[in-house]
């Protein structure tokens, strides 16, 4: 039975805070509440992540490997009660949700390993009477702000890294998704972590925030979400010149070539711009296709799109559950209107589902241009617009024509072409012939103003550590 609760210093706490309703956005109905923490209870998780750092870190990095690894095994554990809970909160159909457990989940189990091949140097002398090393230590205090589009995965993408590293953690779930959240602290705490090391802290984005960018104990701020609260993020941290990764927004380009296999290219552009209803950073959101194949690629891609079933995601078949919220659904037909007056034409979808619920059809968009909102905006949601190329050159200009850089694809089966076409794209990951390419193992992370950074893989771990240089004389 789930509390609910706040957890700091070892403490369920929070039960007499004002409560939030947490709803279910499929149905509009509140699944359940999580307390209004603010200013003082962030304060009080930071003091317990602050007073609890030297102890954690003092830990060998085969003890907390051990941790790491047990709170693996109870989240595989757990895997269908946590699924419904992201489910119930978020809206993912349940298949997708237990997919991201797992994802989630193999954070954990890398980093138990990845902490204990965290090496130091030891540099040639120039002189004979001293030797020069670099030691690699915790940065501190971890403060991580983490997102509703994947509850589980982004935070166990912060949390592997920094609790391997030896840092402590405090967590600020996003309002609309803190359940899976506090599931997770809740098997951190059965797999054992000493108290303070971990901490959550549900309410006030603005009060816990403030207190994480500005409280001199929190040495690093690690926040997955949009451009515009980054760089806010940015401005609040440099009283203290915090330490700061940041994984912002995108605005994916898919470029498929003449030369593309048009079945790998239909299932990845399905892959990349339907998964998670669209509300991903990485999806694809501008879809350009060679004039040779362009009509050939609109059939075939609009025929799948119309197959893929919306509904709520405890449906047994639901390939697309509800946005998130009213906004979010409000934001897509904005653009898909936009679209359309503009002359852009939908062949598929293009319309609201239902009275409850915010559900929005899978849509195709074809013949858009750069001039549109939908082309320039990041639209999270299920909408994918196609513009005509001619040239390699035009394509990697439009491309690139965007103050985002998180992820890109590339549909070609020419090595060459592919090649050339990748190392000018100014984006963080590639995906060619591949519209899925995240992996715990690999780096994820924006170019330019999708932000500062990289999680996963042994890059992620170098981010919760601090180099020392050391020059000792003999
Ligand atoms: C995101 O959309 O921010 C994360 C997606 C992923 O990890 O693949």
């Amino acid at each position: 039975m789930m509390n609910n609760l706040n957890y700091i210093n070892g403490e369920w706490t929070g039960k007499n805070l004002q409560q939030s309703p947490v709803y279910n956005p499929s149905t509009g109905e509140v699944v359940s509440e999580v307390p209004k923490g603010g200013k003082q209870e962030a304060v009080q998780a930071v003091a317990a992540a602050s007073d609890a750092f030297e102890g954690w870190a003092d830990q060998t990095a085969y003890d907390r490997s051990k941790l790491l690894r047990k709170f693996f095994d109870l989240m595989i554990e757990h895997e269908d009660e946590l699924a419904e809970i992201m489910t119930k909160e978020m809206g993912k159909p349940f298949k997708e949700a237990k997919g991201e457990v797992h994802y989630a989940a193999n954070y954990l189990e890398w980093y138990a390993e990845e902490g204990k091949r965290i090496y130091g140097e030891t540099i040639p002398t120039h002189v004979p009477n001293k030797r020069l090393q670099v030691w690699k230590k915790p940065i501190g205090v971890v403060a991580a702000i983490t997102p509703w589009n994947f509850p589980a995965a982004m935070l166990t993408r912060k949390m592997g890294p920094a609790l391997a590293a030896g840092c402590t953690v405090v967590i600020k779930p996003s309002s609309e998704t803190p359940l899976t959240a506090i599931k997770l602290v809740e098997l951190a705490e059965k797999a054992g972590f000493p108290k303070g090391v971990i901490n959550i802290v549900t309410g006030s984005s603005r009060e816990i925030g403030e207190v994480f960018l500005t409280d001199e104990r929190v040495r690093k701020v690690t926040f997955t979400g949009s451009t515009e609260v980054g760089k806010k993020l940015m401005e609040q941290g440099a009283s203290t010149v915090k330490k700061l990764s940041l994984e912002l927004g995108g605005h994916a380009p898919i470029i498929i070539y003449n030369d593309a296999d048009i079945e790998k290219a239909v299932n990845g552009t399905i892959a990349s711009k339907f998964r998670n209803a669209g509300q991903t950073c990485v999806c694809g959101n501008r879809i350009y296709v060679q004039s040779d194949i362009y009509d050939e690629f609109v059939d075939a891609f609009a025929d799948r799109t119309k197959q893929l079933q919306v509904g709520d995601g405890m449906k047994e078949g639901t390939d697309i559950g509800p946005l998130i919220n009213e906004a979010g659904v409000e934001k897509v037909d904005e653009h898909v209107k936009n679209a359309v007056s503009n002359g852009g034409v939908v062949v598929a979808g293009g319309h609201r589902i239902g009275e409850k619920g915010n559900f929005y059809s899978p849509t195709v968009v074809k013949d858009v241009n750069p001039s549109m909102l939908i082309m320039n905006e990041e639209t999270f949601g299920p909408v994918a617009p196609i513009q005509k190329f001619e040239t390699e050159e035009e394509v990697i200009q439009l491309a690139n024509d965007t103050p985002y850089g998180l992820a890109a694809y590339v549909f070609t089966e020419s090595v060459s072409r592919g090649t050339k076409t990748i190392e000018k794209l100014d984006f963080g990951i590639v995906g060619w012939n591949d519209g899925a390419p995240s992996a715990v193992q690999a780096p994820f992370g924006g170019m330019k103003e999708s932000g500062l950074g990289r999680e996963g893989g042994h890059q992620g771990i170098d981010d919760f550590l601090e180099m020392q240089y050391v020059s000792i004389g003999i």
